[in-house]
């Protein structure tokens, strides 16, 4: 189980680099707003590294670190963006129901019930994307809409989650 949770907080580190990659490609190509969203999805995936990384190290174990891997640097539309955002998290979703089920046959009933959290969170965070990518395939190659949607985005902040 260690080695597993100590895996996911690589994941979620490569999940936080992939989204400032993706924020940083956003502000290249003139979309402050889009940049603004996967810089706030950058800090909600690094909070997610570090409750796991606080899990850890509650439960008196090391958390070992392990190479980040190197994100892509081009996106291609915001439309291929947001699909590639939401394939990343399905594939997240999965990862978690995986270390859920370890936790079950482990019978680590602290870690289940540590995990539910993510459970939920992963959730809300592939209604997100398939919102978004309902407007942007809506907005086609309508200029301005893409802008109003861009202006949409840029009010996102990171609200960190209340400590349960
Ligand atoms: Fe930490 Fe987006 O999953």
């Amino acid at each position: 189980m260690l080695k597993a949770l100590n895996e996911q907080v690589n994941k979620e580190m490569y999940s936080a680099y992939l989204y400032l990659s993706m924020s940083a490609h956003c502000t290249n190509v003139g979309l402050n707003g889009f940049a603004n969203w996967f810089m706030v999805q950058y800090q909600e995936e690094t909070f997610h590294a570090m409750k796991i990384y606080n899990y850890i190290n509650e439960q008196g174990e090391k958390v070992v670190l392990q190479a980040i891997e190197k994100p892509p640097s081009d996106f291609g539309t915001p439309l291929e963006m947001f699909q590639a955002t939401l394939k990343h998290e399905q594939f997240i979703t999965k990862s978690i129901h995986d270390l859920v089920t370890l936790a079950l046959e482990e019978k680590d009933y602290a870690t289940q019930i540590f995990l539910q959290w993510f459970i939920t969170e992963q959730i809300e965070e592939e209604s997100n994307d398939n919102e978004i990518i309902s407007k942007l395939k809506l907005i086609g190659d309508n200029t301005s809409s893409l802008f109003v949607l861009d202006k949409e985005l840029s009010v996102r902040v990171f609200t960190p989650p209340a400590v349960e």
